[in-house]
């Protein structure tokens, strides 16, 4: 396939409760970006429920795509879009399938290429898009509701998988434990607030897997659970702050040690929890100590969106790329390592 004459890209996102569309040039030029969340929808069943999440991307994406085109200057025909990207995994079969039916369709009936983007790829393009000429190698911790990874890039495409959660995500401990503590859903953005009253150090929890690259957050959770069972006393806020510093210490640590083993050039932020207040402030901080680069992407690049699946298409359009019409889903697609 000639990608030479392809520019604009549309990116569509529905991999799980984030209806996104996106228009971007040159692989790093955000034309526009709309994002609807459904985070009302699912927020009174303290966590994202499937089938509902299917239908509203059905309701939802028409809309949203309008929107994005229109903002970009184009319209329903698709004037001016050079090609189509589509997130196809990992996350919920029945909402990747929304996206990917949609992608096609428009591809097709536009006559312009199609390409399958791979969702956590799309993550680690959403820095490049802030930040262009970040050097090589990176370490970047992806950290979502549904990953918890530390990632060499030694350029982009070229990946190797240094750790990962054995159990639960990051973000998902930091629902689980919101919704223990009664703080509502999404946790995170809920016990990043909270935590800013409290003492961090007024518990001592668990820091699991000491030495490995590999995170584990179920004792952590375990060990909030049987405090607050121990001591109902126990203010919210201290919980909360203590419970944040064990889980951004644990994050910090390894993220550090994985990018002085590599030589990496500089540390990168990526996925919702990434939009944690203390963890970037962290991260900054020992970047600085250390005399290595820190990329923290923007609160609106960090979480789900569609810009960072165009700029991820286009790169993998540029590089040959293209998928066929019988494109499927891959609900637990994984990173392609190259070593
Ligand atoms: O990347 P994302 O938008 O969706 C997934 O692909 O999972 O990440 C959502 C996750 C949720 O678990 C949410 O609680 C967490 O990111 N999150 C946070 C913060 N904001 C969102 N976690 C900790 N601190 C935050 N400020
Ligand atoms: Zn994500």
């Amino acid at each position: 396939m000639d990608a030479a004459g392809i520019d604009r890209v549309l990116g569509i996102e529905t991999s799980c409760d984030e209806t996104a569309a996106a228009v971007v040039d040159g692989g790093s030029v955000i034309v526009s970006s709309v994002v609807s969340s459904q985070i009302d929808l699912h927020a009174r069943y303290g966590g994202v429920v499937p089938e509902l999440a299917g239908r509203a991307h059905v309701e939802l994406l028409t809309p949203v795509l309008a929107e994005a085109l229109a903002l970009a200057g184009s319209d329903p025909t698709g004037a001016g879009i050079d090609a189509v990207a589509v997130t196809i995994g990992p996350g919920l079969v029945g909402s990747l399938l929304v996206g990917v039916a949609e992608a096609k369709a428009l591809a097709l009936s536009w006559g312009v290429p199609l390409i399958g983007v791979n969702h956590l790829e799309a993550h680690l393009f959403a820095s490049l898009l802030e930040q262009p000429d970040l050097g090589w190698p990176l370490v970047v911790l992806l950290v979502s509701g549904g990953h918890t990874l530390l990632i060499e890039v030694a350029e982009p495409g070229r990946y190797r998988l240094l750790g990962g959660t054995i159990d639960d995500a990051a973000g998902e401990a930091f629902d689980k434990v919101a919704r223990f503590l009664g703080l509502g859903y999404p946790g995170g953005p809920a016990i990043d607030r909270v935590a800013d009253q409290g003492d961090p150090t007024a518990f001592s929890f668990p820091r699991s897997l000491p030495g490995t690259y590999d995170f584990s957050f179920s004792g952590l959770k375990t060990s909030v659970v049987n405090t607050v069972r121990k001591r109902p006393d126990a203010e919210t806020a201290d919980v909360a702050a203590s419970f944040r510093q064990a889980v951004v210490d644990v994050l910090v640590t390894r993220a550090r040690r994985a990018a002085a083993d590599v030589g990496a050039a500089a540390l990168c932020l990526a996925g919702g929890v990434a939009a944690n207040a203390l963890l970037r402030r962290r991260i900054e901080e020992v970047c600085a100590q250390d005399g290595i680069g820190a990329f923290v992407p923007s609160r609106a690049l960090c979480t789900d969106n569609a810009a960072m699946v165009a700029a991820a298409g286009w790169w993998r359009l540029h590089h040959g790329e293209g998928s066929p019409m019988t494109l499927g889903v891959d609900p637990s697609l994984s990173l392609a390592t190259t070593g």
